[in-house]
């Protein structure tokens, strides 16, 4: 062999060497690659397992809440078009049936609810005609209700102010027969000073008989403090029975003052309005000249502006007539009532609840109930406090 050749030949074995230790190195890389990969899918395995047994143990506790949750039935007296209902539902009560004189509301009652819709003079279903008629076999765990507690007399010549006299026994004659672990009942602010002709109060009858096999405590609650974008001040009573020595805490307010829903965010775009809703000119140079004589002699007059950036005043059963507790003024001459839309949602009503009735019917029973935001909150605060 030449030297020449001998020189080609070491070049190709020098050349395949360093091709082998590249190759090598290659191999090396991606073996080096594929050790990590694997590591990272067995850690990323490892950790899904981890996440698998931890949802198989939160599932578990789930289970395990639910099954302690225990079913609270209620009965709704006096349940109107059913906003105490709906909130309570959604709390997660059992609602087994509403009871109503109006047909109306309780047209407007079943249209939304499953449930038993009972029309009927609570002064002529007594407890055990209504369990033996409606063929009630559950316990009765909760009663509501908002008893209207003025100028109901069932003898004409006893004193119409006496709830001794009012609704309020018929809600005290159901707490004594299905004698259930709690009630909530619902009334106006006004309740409390209200006194029966003899100068009595109102309120002290009222518990003197709740008082007897019930822990009671009363609170006065803004519907504003737990999102329902309306004042509504509302004194709520709870009872707890006493043979469940719970002592029913006070109802704190869910937001401050700042926090509250103002009325704006309710409110249907001006283009959306129905001219229907706007007042007259008339009607609008009557309450101008209304304000003026009021303002001269010292006191208030009854039309009222809604502040957009607070919630709206009460609105009352009332409010059908002119709509003057709560108006939205655009300007001196553009003034409208609510629709029934927006005074479904400062209700806090779902925008989808049917109601039935003529207009003043509609207005009325909206005017009429719990706000269903504010009823969710007592519906859990009762939860809470019947599962101590
Ligand atoms: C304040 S409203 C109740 C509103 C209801 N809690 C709601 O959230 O929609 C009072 C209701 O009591 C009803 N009522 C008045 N007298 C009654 C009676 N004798 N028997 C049954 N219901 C009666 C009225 O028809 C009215 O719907």
């Amino acid at each position: 062999m030449s030297d020449n050749e001998n020189e080609k030949i070491n070049k190709v074995k020098k050349i395949r060497i360093k091709k082998e230790k590249k190759e090598d190195v290659e191999v090396i890389n991606l073996k080096k690659e594929l050790k990590e990969d694997n590591s990272k899918k067995i850690k990323e395995k490892k950790k899904e397992k981890k996440e698998d047994s931890i949802n198989i143990c939160e599932d578990k506790e789930k289970k395990k809440k639910e099954d302690k949750k225990i079913k609270l039935n209620v009965l709704d007296l006096f349940c109107g078009c059913g906003g105490m209902s709906t909130g309570l539902k959604k709390a997660g009560l059992n609602i087994i049936a509403g009871i109503d004189i109006w047909n109306k509301a309780i047209e407007s009652y079943e249209s939304n609810h499953d449930h038993l819709a009972i029309c009927d003079d609570l002064t002529k279903l007594p407890p055990k005609q209504f369990k033996k008629d409606y063929e009630v076999k559950e316990d009765i765990d909760i009663i509501v209700g908002g008893p209207p507690c003025q100028g109901f007399s069932i003898a004409g010549k006893r004193d119409k102010n006496d709830p001794r006299n009012s609704l309020f026994m018929e809600f005290y004659k159901y707490l004594e027969f299905f004698k259930p672990k709690a009630f909530i009942m619902e009334n106006v602010i006004g309740i409390l000073s209200m006194k029966t002709e003899s100068g009595e109060k109102v309120i002290d009858i009222i518990l003197e008989k709740l008082n007897k096999n019930y822990n009671c405590k009363i609170n006065k609650l803004y519907a504003s403090d737990f999102g329902v974008p309306q004042n509504r001040r509302r004194t709520i009573i709870i009872g707890i029975r006493k043979d469940l020595n719970i002592i029913p805490e006070e109802i704190k307010p869910l937001l401050t003052k700042e926090e509250r829903t103002p009325v704006s965010t309710i409110l249907e775009d001006e283009e959306d309005v129905d001219d229907k809703y706007y007042l007259s000119e008339k009607a609008i140079l009557g309450i101008l000249k209304k304000k003026e004589k009021s303002a001269k002699k010292g006191n208030g007059f009854g039309a009222q502006f809604l502040k957009l950036d607070e919630p709206s005043y009460t609105i009352p059963a009332r409010y059908w007539k002119d709509g003057y507790d709560a108006l939205v003024k655009y300007s001196d001459t553009k003034i409208r009532r609510l629709t029934i839309l927006e005074l479904k949602r400062i209700q806090s009503f779902p925008d989808k609840y049917i109601f039935k009735g003529n207009n003043k019917e509609i207005i009325m029973q909206i005017g009429n109930a719990v706000a269903c935001k504010f009823a969710y909150h007592l519906g859990k605060y009762i939860i809470k406090t019947l599962q101590k």
